[in-house]
C-alpha cells in the first residue's frame, strides 16, 4: 500500500504531550502503589512509543468477568476487534494498566504476521539463504552432486520438507509463547472467538464461531465497552485483481495466505511423481515486498521464477537506486524480472504429454507477450477488512479507495465515532507489523489514559527481507529535495565494495548505504540501505534521526570494527572532517597563539 498520511505533528507538540503523559503516568502509577519500573513489551512483534515505554512490570489484571458463556451481556473497560499485531498490543496495553479487556478474533489469534506474514516468510527466506550458500559452495568447490551422488536439486527437494516443518514449528512456537488464549488469559485478557458486529458505538454483538469447542452454539453475545473500542481488523489480499484479470477466478492461485501450504504441497506432488528433472515454474504477479521476497525464496529453493510488476520498478516506494540494485540481484540469481507489465488474462492449458498430468498456466501480458508457468502467486497489495462489522450502523466513516479505503482516523487514531479508535492495516495506512503494533498501543493509550498521543506517523522505517535486505527510513533523495530545496540536501553514499566486512564475506558486489542529510544543519533526513543486515543498520539511523543528532556526530561515536555499522561512522567522519577543514584558518590562528 503506497498510501501515506500527511498528518505531521510538530515536534514540540509531541514532546509536550509526551511529557504531560509521562507526568500523568507517574501520578497514576504512584497512586496505584506500583513500582515505577521501566520495561518494554517483551514480544518481538509489539512496539511502543517513546511515552508509553515506561510501564509498570505487567501485573495480571482481573477481568470483570471471565465467564462469558454464562453471562449473555458483559461489560469491559475496553474491547478490541482483531487479534493481530495491533489488536494484541492494544489488549496487552490495557491489561498492563489493570483494565478489563476483551479481544474478539474471528480466526486465529496472532494475525497475518504470525501465521501468513513475517514469521513464515522470514523462516523460509533464512532456509532459502542457506540453500543458496550451499549451492554456491557446491558450484565453486564441489562437483554439483551431494555425498550420495544425487544431483543437487534432488537432495534439495528432500530438504524442503524440513523447511516446511520449520515454518510450522516457528509459527506455533510464537503463537504458544505470545498469542495463545492461555497466555492472554494469564495477562487478564478475555479472548472470544467469533465475529464482531456493532450494535451501537459502545456495544458489540459477537456471533461465536462454530468451530470454537467451548461454546459451539453459534449464539450471539453482547459486549459493552466502558471506555472505548479499538478496531484492529487487519487486511486481506486484494481481490480487485479478480475483476481486472480475466480468468483469475477460474484457476487456483496462491497468495501470501496460502503459499505456505500450497508451495510445499506442489513440491511434494512433483516429488511423488519423480518429476524433479524440470524446474517448477512460478509466475509471481506484483513487485512489492511480498512479491520480491517470495520470488527470491522460491527461486533459491529450486524454482524457475518470473516476476511481473505493473510498476516501472520493483519496490516502487523505495529509493530508485535501491530498486535497481535489487532488480540486478534478482536477475543475477536467475529470476526473470518484467516491469511495466500488466497481467491481462490467465488461462490454463492441459499439458498432458510434457509433465504427466496437471495443467500449465498461461499468463497474457499487456505487451501481447504471454508466459507459461506451473503456478501463479498473486501479491498485488492488500485491502482493509471493513465489511460485515456493522460499521455503517454506527455512522463510522470509511476513506475512499484513493486514500487506502480503510477506516478513517485522525492523527490520534480516533475514528469519526467518539470512543471508537482504529489501528493497523484496517486504516489503510502503511502495512507494517511494527507500525500496527505501535498504533495498537497508542489507540489503547488514548482510550484509557488522559490526553492523547499521536498515532499516525509521517514516516516509518521498513525493511524488505530479500538478500541483501532493502531498508529505508525518512525521506528519499527526491522527496528531500522537494521539501528542502536542492541546495540544502546532501548525500553521503558508500558502496558495499568499500565496506571491509562485506569484502570478507564475499557479498560486496551488490548494495550500498545512502544517507540523505541537510547540508547546513547536518540533520539526517532519510536513508536507504541495500546490504546484509540493512534492517539492523537502519535502526541506528532511525535513532539518530529521532534524537535530532546531526549526521556528523555519529563520527564521534565508537563503532566496533569490522561491523557493517562502522561504515556509518566512517561516512559521518567524512562530513565531520569537511566541517573541520572549513575552520582551518581559524584553527591555524589559534595554534599560532600557542593554544
Ligand atoms: C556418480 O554418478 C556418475 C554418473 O552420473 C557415475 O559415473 C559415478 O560413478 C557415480 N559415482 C559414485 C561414487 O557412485
Ligand atoms: C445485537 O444483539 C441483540 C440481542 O441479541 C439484538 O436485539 C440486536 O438487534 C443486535 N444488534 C444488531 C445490530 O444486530
Amino acid at each position: 500500500m503506497a498510501h501515506h498520511h500527511h498528518i505531521m505533528p510538530t515536534s514540540d507538540g509531541m514532546i509536550l504531550t509526551n511529557f504531560v503523559c509521562l507526568l500523568a503516568l507517574c501520578i497514576i502509577l504512584h497512586s496505584r502503589g506500583e513500582a515505577f519500573v521501566p520495561s518494554t513489551f517483551t514480544s518481538a512483534r509489539q512496539y511502543c512509543s517513546s511515552s508509553i515505554c515506561i510501564l509498570p512490570s505487567p501485573a495480571a489484571a482481573k477481568p470483570t468477568s471471565s465467564t462469558l458463556h454464562t453471562t449473555p451481556s458483559t461489560t469491559y473497560d475496553m474491547i478490541v476487534i482483531g487479534g493481530g499485531s495491533a489488536g494484541l498490543t492494544a489488549a496487552k496495553f490495557a491489561s498492563t494498566f489493570g483494565k478489563s479487556v476483551c479481544l474478539i478474533e474471528s480466526s486465529r489469534v496472532g494475525g497475518d504476521c504470525t501465521w501468513t506474514g513475517c514469521i513464515p516468510s522470514k523462516t523460509m527466506l533464512a532456509a532459502a539463504k542457506r540453500v543458496h550458500t550451499w549451492r554456491r559452495m557446491n558450484e565453486r568447490y564441489g562437483n554439483g552432486k551431494d555425498d550420495n551422488n544425487n544431483s543437487y536439486d534432488a537432495s534439495l527437494h528432500e530438504m524442503l520438507r524440513d523447511i516446511k516443518r520449520d515454518i510450522d514449528e516457528n509459527r506455533q512456537r510464537i503463537y504458544d509463547e505470545d498469542d495463545s488464549p492461555e497466555v492472554l488469559a494469564s495477562l487478564g485478557i478475555q479472548v472470544v472467538h467469533g465475529r464482531a458486529f456493532f450494535h451501537d458505538a459502545k456495544t458489540v454483538n459477537v456471533t461465536k464461531n462454530e468451530w470454537n469447542d467451548e461454546d459451539s452454539d453459534g449464539s450471539t453475545h453482547q459486549l459493552h465497552a466502558k471506555y472505548g473500542i479499538v478496531i484492529a481488523s487487519g487486511a486481506t489480499p486484494s481481490t480487485t485483481l479478480l475483476e481486472n484479470i480475466a480468468g483469475l477466478d477460474t484457476i487456483p492461485y496462491w497468495t501470501y495466505e496460502n503459499v505456505w501450504d500450497e508451495f510445499f504441497l506442489a513440491v511434494e506432488k512433483r516429488n511423488r511423481k519423480r518429476d524433479t528433472e524440470k524446474l517448477m515454474k512460478v509466475i509471481v504477479v506484483g513487485g512489492g515486498p511480498i512479491g520480491c521476497e517470495l520470488s527470491q525464496a522460491m527461486s533459491r529453493l529450486g524454482c524457475s521464477v518470473v516476476l511481473v510488476s505493473k510498476s516501472p520498478r520493483l519496490l516502487p516506494d523505495a529509493d530508485v537506486e535501491a530498486s535497481m540494485e535489487l532488480q540486478r540481484v534478482l536477475e543475477n540469481e536467475g529470476i526473470d524480472v518484467m516491469c511495466n507489465q500488466a497481467v491481462v488474462s490467465v488461462t490454463t492449458e492441459s499439458s498432458s504429454k510434457e509433465s504427466g498430468d496437471g495443467s500449465t498456466i498461461k499468463v497474457s501480458l499487456s505487451s501481447q507477450e504471454s508466459i507459461l508457468g506451473d503456478h501463479i502467486l498473486v501479491s498485488t497489495g492488500r485491502v482493509p477488512n471493513i465489511n460485515n462489522m456493522g460499521l455503517e450502523n454506527i455512522g463510522l466513516q470509511i476513506n475512499d479507495d484513493t486514500n487506502g479505503g480503510g477506516i478513517c482516523v485522525d492523527s490520534k487514531l480516533q475514528t469519526t465515532v467518539k470512543g471508537i479508535f482504529s489501528a493497523g492495516d484496517c486504516t489503510g495506512d502503511r502495512q507494517f507489523t511494527h507500525y500496527a503494533g505501535f498504533q495498537g498501543a497508542i489507540a489503547a493509550r488514548n482510550i484509557l489514559l488522559p490526553l492523547k498521543d499521536v498515532g499516525v506517523l509521517s514516516d516509518v522505517p521498513s525493511t524488505t527481507f530479500t538478500d541483501p535486505e532493502v531498508s529505508s527510513v525518512g525521506l528519499t533523495e527526491p522527496a528531500a529535495i522537494d521539501q528542502y530545496g536542492e541546495s540544502d540536501v546532501s548525500i553521503s553514499f558508500r558502496k558495499l565494495s568499500k565496506i571491509d566486512r562485506a569484502i570478507c564475506e564475499g557479498v560486496d558486489s551488490n548494495g550500498f548505504i545512502k544517507i540523505v542529510y541537510n547540508r547546513r544543519t547536518k540533520q539526517i533526513l532519510g536513508a536507504s540501505i541495500v546490504s546484509p543486515s540493512a534492517g539492523e543498520l537502519i535502526s541506528e539511523i532511525a535513532v539518530a534521526r529521532d534524537a535530532h543528532l546531526p549526521f556528523d556526530q555519529l563520527a564521534t561515536v565508537m563503532h566496533s570494527y569490522p561491523s557493517y555499522s562502522i561504515a556509518l561512522q566512517q561516512m559521518a567522519a567524512e562530513v565531520y572532517y569537511d566541517k573541520l577543514k572549513k575552520n582551518r584558518v581559524y584553527y591555524d590562528v589559534l595554534k599560532k597563539l600557542g593554544l
